[in-house]
Formats: structure tokens, C-alpha cells, sequence
């Protein structure tokens, strides 16, 4: 249904290379997403549109040439726009995203894509119909450290995948209109996603509600695969201190992926299951490591820059983004999964 577009379909032939993108919504993470395209060459004129209005004025005064307004469907309907970067709460994803295709915008949305399937599958019609790009913030897609786990994956190093732990814990800050599984988890199932081929068969969530905010706030996800491999993902926004770590184990190495370590985020630990004998047993026992740890180099450009050019880019050509809406569909339906598991006292739910 969802046909994947190369650069050999005629109708991206001869595509322009410069162009204006309308960024929807100016708070926490548009504020990254315009410091981007203003540093793209690719960008050649910005629009910024958000419904507050002492918002549009920091950006005139930062940027007195770029052209602010309050009103998405007056901006959107200006043809000089191509492209629209959407960083609007998640429950306004699919509205503003069907409005700016059916204005022939290529669509660049925030994560997650959208609240429930149903909505994803328009929208990836709305744009296969009408030759369309969309691609999901999933910024993680993007990220130099995750490429090289999925090498160490891919090349047979960390040997069978036995499990995957993550914790993505911090204060705050409380979404407004989505639990903590679809603000955070949402980053650790399009990591899993990415790294691991095999579709897992179930999937449980527990959590707990805060009654302050309304909200589900910490909250721990199950994957189960066929295979034996297990994920665990636990994500909170009331823990004192902000944790985003990933811990993966093969039957050959470990790795660890600290994202807030500024240096040395990936360490890898090597693990082959060699018989041992009772002395290198003992010896284990007391030093709890059995070969070298390495520190992999890896390129440490900004993930939210290289998912916008990646973005332009298949605009450009017509190929599909690493990060495509398939891809974020899917990540919408273990949400939904997950969802309904939290709701059900934690019921494993078959996917
Ligand atoms: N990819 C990432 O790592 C990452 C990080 C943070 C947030 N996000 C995502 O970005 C989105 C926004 O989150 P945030 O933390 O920046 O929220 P925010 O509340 O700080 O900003 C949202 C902005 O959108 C504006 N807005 C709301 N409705 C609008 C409309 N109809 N038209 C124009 N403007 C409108 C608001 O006034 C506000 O300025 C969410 O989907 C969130 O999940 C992604």
C-alpha cells in the first residue's frame, strides 16, 4: 500500500534545492528546530507560526526577516511554502499535518507521528497519493551512537541479542495532552525499532498515575520477542535525576549507551562465554568483568540537524527518510498496544 518512492520516479525529476519551510510552533523543541534551518544552505526562507504571540516576537527580534503569524492555514496556503517542520503538542500532529498536505507540503511532524493508527494510515495515503514526503521526529534515528550499535548488531559482533534496557528518566517536563509512554518511551521503541529486524509477538506496560497532573508519569514497558530477547524500557518524569541510558546484551558483548555522558557515551564489553575454569570463576567473581571494554569514535553531529537535511533531502530526490512515516506508524501501534496494557493492569497484549 505504502509504496516507497527512489529518486528514479520521474515526478521528483528536476526537484528545486533551496526551499521555504513553515516551522509550526515555536516552544522547547521548535526553538531547536529553527536554530537548524537557519544554519541550513538548503533553506532559503523560513516562515514561523505559533498561536502565541509573545513567542513570534523573541523569533522577530532574533530574526527580523523571517515571517511570523499566528495562523497555520494562512501560512500554509501560501504556495512560495514547500516543506512544514510541525513541533506542535502531539494531539494537534494529525490536523496540522492533513492540512499541510492537502496544501502539497512535504511534512516533517514531530514525535509521536500521531495519537492512534488510524490517523497515521490517512496521512501516509494523503502523501502517497498526492507524491508527498513525510518524515518523524524520531531524533534518535539520527543518532551517530545508535548507528554504531546497530553496526555492532548488524556485523555479527554483539552476537544473539539477549536483551535491551532502557531507562529514560527526568523532572518533568509533564506533557499536556500525552502520557510519559508516548513522550519518552516513544524514543526507545523507535530505537529498538531501528536496531532490531524482528517484530517482538507481545507487549506489557504498567505505570503509575499522578493525580496532580492527570497523568500517567513513570511508567515500565515489556517487549517480548520470539527469539528469547527481552526489552524492558522504563520512563518517568519524576525521577530527581535525568537518566538516558540503554543497555543491550549479546551472548559475545555488552554494550552501554549513556546519552548523557559527554564524551564516552558508548562503552562495549566484551563477553564471549569461553568455558572458564574455577580459578578464572573466582577471578570474575571479584573483578564482575570478563574481557577489554571498549570506547568506539563516532561522529558527533547534532541528530535534529541530520534528521531535518535527511528530511530536505528526500524532498529533493523522492527517496524515503531514514525516519519514515512505516517506520513511526509502527511505533504509533505499540503505543496504542502499550496503552491499552497500561489500562488493563498491565495485560500482555498480543501485537
Ligand atoms: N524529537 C525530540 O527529541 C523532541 C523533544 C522535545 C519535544 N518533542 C516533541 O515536540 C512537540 C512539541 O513539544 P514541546 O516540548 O516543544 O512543546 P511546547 O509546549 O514547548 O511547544 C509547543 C508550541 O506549539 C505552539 N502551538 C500549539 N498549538 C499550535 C497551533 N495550532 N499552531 C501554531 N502553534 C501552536 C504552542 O504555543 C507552543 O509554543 C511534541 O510533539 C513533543 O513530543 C520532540
Amino acid at each position: 500500500l505504502y509504496l516507497k518512492k527512489t529518486s528514479s520516479t520521474p515526478e521528483y525529476a528536476g526537484r528545486k534545492n533551496t526551499f521555504h519551510v513553515a516551522l509550526l510552533g515555536y516552544g522547547y523543541w521548535g526553538i531547536n528546530i529553527l536554530r537548524n534551518l537557519v544554519e541550513l544552505p538548503q533553506v532559503s526562507q523560513i516562515s514561523v507560526c505559533d498561536i502565541n504571540i509573545q513567542r513570534l516576537n523573541t523569533v522577530k527580534k532574533m530574526f527580523p526577516e523571517i515571517f511570523v503569524d499566528t495562523n497555520y492555514r494562512d501560512m500554509l496556503t501560501d504556495p512560495d511554502v514547500d516543506a512544514v517542520c510541525i513541533a506542535t503538542p502531539s494531539s494537534s500532529h494529525f490536523e496540522l499535518c492533513k492540512f499541510a498536505l492537502l496544501q502539497n507540503k512535504h511534512v516533517f511532524v514531530e514525535k509521536p507521528f500521531t495519537s492512534n493508527t488510524q490517523e497515521a494510515a490517512e496521512l501516509m495515503e494523503l502523501a502517497q497519493s498526492r507524491g508527498l514526503i513525510i518524515s518523524v521526529d524520531h531524533t534518535f534515528l539520527y543518532n551517530a551512537a545508535v548507528h554504531k550499535i546497530k553496526e555492532y548488531i548488524d556485523t555479527g559482533q554483539t552476537g544473539k541479542v539477549a536483551y535491551i534496557d532502557c531507562t529514560r528518566v527526568n523532572l518533568g517536563i509533564y506533557q499536556p495532552d500525552v502520557n510519559v509512554l508516548w513522550d519518552l518511551a516513544s524514543h526507545d521503541l523507535s530505537i529498538i525499532h531501528f536496531l532490531i529486524e524482528e517484530h517482538p509477538t507481545h507487549i506489557r506496560a504498567i505505570g503509575k498515575f499522578n493525580l496532580e497532573h492527570q497523568r500517567v508519569d513513570m511508567a515500565y514497558l515489556f517487549l517480548y520477542f520470539s527469539s528469547g530477547l527481552l526489552v524492558q524500557v522504563n520512563c518517568s518524569w519524576a525521577s530527581p535525576v535525568k537518566i538516558r541510558q540503554i543497555m543491550l546484551g549479546g551472548r559475545e558483548k555488552m554494550i552501554i549507551y549513556d546519552d548523557i555522558e559527554p564524551t564516552h557515551k558508548l562503552r562495549v564489553y566484551d563477553y564471549s562465554r569461553q568455558p572458564v575454569d574455577e580459578e578464572q570463576r573466582n577471578k570474575m567473581l571479584v573483578d564482575y568483568r570478563l574481557g577489554d571494554i571498549t570506547i568506539p569514535k563516532f561522529s558527533t553531529q547534532e541528530p535534529l540537524k541530520a534528521a531535518i537535511e535527511d528530511f530536505l533531502s528526500c524532498v529533493q530526490t523522492g527517496n524515503t527518510p531514514i525516519s519514515d512515516s512505516a517506520s513511526a506508524r509502527q511505533i504509533v501501534y505499540w503505543l496504542e498496544k502499550a496503552e491499552f496494557s497500561l489500562k488493563n493492569n498491565g495485560e500482555l497484549v498480543a501485537l
